[in-house]
């Protein structure tokens, strides 16, 4: 008689074949693109290797349609990568969320992934509070479940040099892909050294008189039934102020996009993206370095003039035809310090040698050191190390695939409510403009567009930008009694405005309140009390029971956020206990950490809870999103 409960032969599964080749998936949960090159990457040199294999580059949300397609699919999977971001308050990236969610709450699923060997690699950011948590999660439920990790999950540390982090882990790859995907008929066969191609896209240079071509970037931009991140939706600055008294000697906008008529809506707590443009004086620098003409006319192509794929799948999706101008106002990324990848394609460029060998060093392991000082810690920006190499003078096909990263859509927490601001969405924004260790003065690129905007209010020919909404699970409990407790110093405040906008609307509509305080935080009543009118506002109308605010450069001592939630600690417990929602908005690195250990001191003190009860209540709490924090 067989033990049923024990297989006789325990025999190590195949990898699946199609085609006469093994199969190797590759998913990526990418945010800015760095996982999906990442992914893409590791494919690319996997396939110079590995040529009795084929290698599927996947974006997690494109894999599966449902839940039952995602179980379906990954049970047939052998051999998989994760490329994993973590953002904000350890979430996973937009593209990642439904997998995410699906992946975490399948407990009951049991050992069912048994076939797969996986590695998976995160990019986080050790700063933050969850460092690469999405990675780790997704690690330890693969385990669980019973697939085979190949390399330990690789914690990739945006803070310093992300890439750096990618290398070292992809070593720890190749000798167990040699294992799994050798040549069997020659088992002699050791992998080929292997050396990325500098990325290039194919140009196409137009005749700039030509006006058939059109204006086919952004403007063009509405029309779409559905607006998202490559949909998005032009829309007017209806309205500019300044937040901060002229004694204050920073600056804070108050920004209205008009969508009346646009189909674009949002939800009070959503986020949302814009784009801007660099500064003019930025894009000048870069023309100037570049040495070609503003009007120069082009298109940028991902295939051969045959129409067949180029060498590299790495390549970022193209952008409309347009003049270089445009180009460098829309699409690259200037001011970011540039990836080694990025000094390697202009030391590939660099007609003085010196200058080549400069640059090739800071990317090579030897200069790591030098990298760390020279780029990360100065925040040396790209047109610095331009300016520095000035014989680098890379083809716009190089500079726009792998010099300058793409530029980014910047998110704001909404702080208007729909129920108030149906047609228009509203942005409190922080300047950023600080000196670099280099002496360069940084000024943010969509906060400085965004304190310069010109609003309809005061010129027909006002500014716009291309926006999109991202919804949040930043919501207000949907019974209106439950009590709330709002935590934002600062821009922190945004999505409480919008909250508090629509507390009001509710109540104006008969809707019976809970109670709700708000702790916000400032400098000084004088100078960036900001939205401080509307606050009163919304305490002498009930929208708000109690608002307390922390100054924290009034006084002999600092007196911060976490400070007033310490000195109502018998409150926040009580409120607590009658069900309150907690929400914390604002800076994760500090404020948002600190607020965190407050609350665990509040929770311990007067429920009289040990340290790790106290611990359980807040991952309860956070569990059960009554917790819920949208911090950056
Ligand atoms: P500070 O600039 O005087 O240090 C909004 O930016 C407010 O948040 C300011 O009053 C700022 O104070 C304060 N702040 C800075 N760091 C903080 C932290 N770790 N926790 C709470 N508030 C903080």
């Amino acid at each position: 008689q067989i033990d049923s409960h024990k297989p006789l032969l325990v025999k190590e599964p195949e990898l699946e074949v199609d085609d006469g080749k093994k199969k190797v998936t590759i998913f990526f949960g990418t945010q800015t693109g760095t996982a999906e090159g990442f992914a893409k990457a590791l494919a690319e040199e996997a396939k110079a290797r590995y040529e009795k294999a084929t290698f599927k580059v996947v974006d997690l949300d494109d894999y599966a349609a449902d839940d039952d397609e995602y179980e379906e699919k990954m049970k047939k999977e052998n051999l998989a990568f994760f490329f994993l971001a973590t953002y904000g308050d350890g979430e996973p990236t937009d593209n990642a969320a439904r997998f995410y969610k699906w992946f975490t709450e399948g407990k009951e699923r049991g050992e069912w992934l048994q076939n797969m060997k996986y590695g998976v690699f995160g990019l986080g950011n050790r700063q933050y509070e969850h460092f690469n948590k999405v990675a780790k999660v997704v690690d330890d439920i693969l385990t669980e479940q019973g697939a085979k990790c190949l390399v330990p999950v690789g914690l990739g540390d945006d803070d310093q040099c992300i890439e750096d982090d990618f290398a070292a882990w992809r070593e720890l790859v190749w000798p167990e892909l040699d294992q799994l995907l050798r040549d069997e008929d020659d088992p002699t066969t050791v992998s080929t050294p292997y050396t990325a191609a500098v990325l290039e896209y194919r140009v196409v240079f137009y005749d700039p008189a030509d006006a058939s071509l059109g204006d086919k970037n952004w403007s063009n931009a509405n029309g779409h039934t559905i607006y998202d991140a490559q949909h998005p939706c032009r829309s007017n600055v209806a309205v500019r102020k300044e937040l901060h008294t002229p004694a204050s000697d920073r600056s804070c906008t108050h920004l209205e996009f008009d969508i009346a008529g646009t189909g674009l809506t949002y939800e009070t707590g959503d986020h949302v993206g814009v784009y801007c443009e660099n500064l003019d004086e930025v894009v000048e620098e870069a023309l100037r370095l570049l040495g070609l003409s503003p009007d120069t006319y082009f298109s940028v192509h991902t295939d051969k003039e045959d129409g067949t794929p180029l060498g590299g799948s790495s390549l970022p999706p193209p952008f409309p035809p347009c003049t270089l101008r445009t180009a460098l106002a829309q699409y690259a990324d200037l001011l970011s310090s540039p990836k080694k990848s990025a000094l390697l394609a202009l030391a590939a460029h660099a007609s003085d040698p010196t200058e080549a060998d400069r640059l090739r060093h800071l990317a090579s392991p030897a200069g790591k050191d030098e990298y760390a000082q020279r780029m990360v810690a100065s925040q040396r920006s790209l047109l610095e190390v331009m300016a520095e190499c000035p014989s680098a003078k890379p083809p716009l096909g190089v500079f726009f695939a792998a010099v300058a990263p793409r530029l980014q859509p910047r998110y704001y927490s909404i702080s208007s409510s729909p129920r108030m601001a149906p047609s228009r969405i509203h942005v409190s924004c922080a300047l950023v403009y600080e000196k670099t260790p280099t002496g360069r003065i940084h000024k943010g690129v969509c906060s400085t567009w965004m304190k310069n905007s010109v609003p309809l209010e005061k010129s027909q020919d006002c500014s716009w930008a291309p926006i999109f909404v991202r919804q949040s699970n930043f919501k207000l409990p949907s019974d209106t009694k439950v009590p709330i407790i709002m935590i934002g110093p600062g821009t922190g405040l945004a999505p409480f405005r919008g909250f508090l906008q629509e507390r009001l609307a509710l109540k104006e509509a008969g809707a019976e309140l809970g109670p709700s305080v708000l702790f916000f935080g400032c400098r000084n009543r004088k100078m960036d009390y900001i939205y401080e009118d509307e606050l009163d506002n919304f305490v002498n109308s009930g929208a708000l029971s109690e608002l307390v605010v922390a100054f924290s450069r009034e006084g002999p001592t600092k007196e911060y956020v976490q400070h007033k939630l310490m000195e109502k600690a018998s409150d926040i417990w009580n409120m607590i206990s009658e069900g309150a929602y907690l929400y914390v908005c604002g800076d994760a690195k500090g404020m948002a950490r600190d607020v965190h250990r407050t609350l665990h001191t509040i929770l311990q003190e007067k429920g009289s809870l040990d340290s790790s009860k106290a611990e359980s209540m807040v991952k309860n709490l956070q569990m059960t999103g009554r917790y819920l924090r949208d911090v950056w």
